[in-house]
């Protein structure tokens, strides 16, 4: 039985690695929508869009096409058929990826591409509105969440082991306003879908967190496996 799973949650909560990893026990896709969001972002950096300006926005977009593609190591985001998956995680892009994605027309764009691929369900996305907006009828709702200094820490680690020479304050900065224009902005913000399950992994390893939302998805299966008979006796 296939279902929906949609994991929302703040920046650097590790939602990607547990969608990931939850799509790959339950033998399911896996989407990472903030990876659209960023793909959008380097590509009004990289042209130059005015972010203030409807129409320099609206002729971006009619311009650029992401998709994803699976490679062994993964899946890799491609913007108008060029590999991104590196440049989109570099911290110019995460600077200004939340005004980006502020924008209403953006979203709109996102959103109905990511309702497009999970048309056939078995399916993990992760992302920010994913149980409230993208699929209101997800089986599973998880809402992820963990202390921001150890969501800072745990950014800070990974940048430096990609090699990018950053400060721990700038990366908690960083964080600190992506949660804030995030939860704030006026089209879909980021909030807890009212029947999302709250995960808190701040102090949970990648496997303890894994086993709780793999018990959380079977639970969901079997809930949508039974016959309406079994309801009724
Ligand atoms: O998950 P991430 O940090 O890679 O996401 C990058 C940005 O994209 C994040 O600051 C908010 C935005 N985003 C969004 O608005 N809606 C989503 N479904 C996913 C991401």
């Amino acid at each position: 039985m296939k279902i929906t799973i949609a994991i929302d949650g703040f920046s650097s909560c590790g939602k990607s690695a547990l969608a990931k990893a939850l799509a790959k026990e339950l033998g399911y896709g896996y989407v990472d929508s903030g990876a659209m969001y960023r793909a959008v972002t380097l590509y009004f950096l990289n042209t130059g869009v005015d972010l203030e300006n409807p129409e320099s926005v609206h002729e971006a977009m009619e311009h650029l096409e992401i998709h994803f593609e699976n490679a062994g190591s993964g899946n890799r985001t491609f913007l108008n058929g060029e590999d991104v998956e590196n440049e989109i995680r570099q911290m110019r892009v995460s600077e200004m990826v939340s005004p980006v994605a502020a924008i209403s027309e953006v979203r709109r764009a996102m959103v109905k591409q990511q309702q497009k691929i999970g048309k056939k369900k078995a399916i993990v996305m992760d992302g920010r509105d994913i149980g409230t907006v993208v699929f209101p009828d997800a089986e599973l709702k998880i809402f992820l969440t963990a202390d921001p200094k150890i969501r800072a820490q745990r950014r800070y680690d990974e940048l430096q082991a990609k090699g990018q020479m950053i400060e721990f304050e700038e990366v908690e900065k960083n964080l600190r306003e992506r949660d804030h224009i995030d939860s704030t902005r006026a089209d879909s913000p980021l909030r807890q879908a009212e029947d999302a399950r709250v995960l808190d992994n701040s102090y949970l390893t990648p496997q303890a967190q894994l086993d709780i939302a793999l018990e959380w998805a079977l639970e969901a299966i079997r809930l949508k496996t039974k016959s309406p008979r079994d309801f009724a006796s």
